[in-house]
């Protein structure tokens, strides 16, 4: 066994004996265009290598029994990137749903997308419809894609939501309170995030789930995405336990 496997295994030992697992870890993927550069390559192929990391985080959140996995994919503005690099990523997802579909069905994974996808192609969209179907029946870890996603504009469609309700006399506005903004968020049918992991070094939110947020602990690695493994992943779990979560509350 090589030293790198038998520390993985360590990590994976550690998290499982110690208990406390997040139930909901949410990753920013940050640092493929870096990956790339880095070795003279094109950003797309930053992202194509990045494909792995998704496999290795999806496979250890199954390891290590954690129920959602958020990953963001591609963010609203992404859009404004190269066309070049905006049509190479979405190639990429329909790659992905092809060749990982059967492997995603077999870990029992269920795959939800969400964000705007009536901006993405129509093959895309496709491909995505297809794979939340096959994985429909997953039931050992739930997988949300956050695609086309900008949290301004879903909390901006809450807000919308909430004052339609209110015109048509459904709802009074003195009765709209967290729950029940939380109750039309993208993400309502899922706890809140425990743990947010960002790779690549960089300590922002980049306008990800700046609700649901609100109470997470956060995990910044220099790790570059494609270079993030499953030992990688059980590190952060592995820290995750050190915290002391308080919600707002003094120390007991
Ligand atoms: C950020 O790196 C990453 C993205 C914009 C896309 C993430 C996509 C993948 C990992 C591949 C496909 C994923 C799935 C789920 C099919 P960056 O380009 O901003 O890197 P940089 O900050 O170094 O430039």
């Amino acid at each position: 066994m090589s030293g790198e496997k038998s520390g993985v295994t360590a990590a994976l030992e550690t998290v499982l004996q110690e208990g406390e697992v997040p139930a909901h870890v949410a990753v920013i993927m940050d640092g493929n265009g870096r990956w790339a550069r880095r070795r003279g390559l094109p950003r797309w192929e930053g992202h194509r290598a990045g494909m792995t990391a998704v496999r290795e985080t999806i496979e250890g959140a199954v390891e290590a029994g954690v129920a959602h996995l958020t990953l963001y994919a591609f963010s609203d503005e992404n859009w404004f990137r190269p066309s070049m690099e905006v049509e190479a990523l979405m190639t990429l997802l329909q790659e992905y749903v092809r060749s990982q579909r059967e492997a995603l069905v077999g870990h029992g994974v269920r795959v939800t997308v969400f964000g705007d996808r009536l901006r993405l192609p129509e093959e895309a969209r496709q491909a995505i419809s297809e794979l939340e179907a096959s994985t429909e029946g997953g039931t050992v870890l739930e997988v949300h894609l956050a695609i086309s996603y900008g949290s301004r504009a879903e909390l901006a469609g809450v807000a919308r939501t909430l004052a339609q309700r209110c015109l048509e006399g459904e709802l009074a506005p003195e009765e709209i309170d967290a729950e029940l903004f939380a109750a039309e968020l993208l993400t309502r049918d899922w706890p809140d995030p425990d743990l947010l992991v960002r790779t690549s070094g960089e300590q922002r939110i980049s306008n990800f789930l700046l609700w649901q947020l609100a109470y997470a602990e956060l995990f910044v690695t220099d790790v570059l995405w494609p270079d993030f493994t499953r030992g990688h992943f059980f590190g952060a779990l592995v820290d995750y336990r050190r915290r002391e979560r308080r919600f707002g509350l003094v120390k007991t």
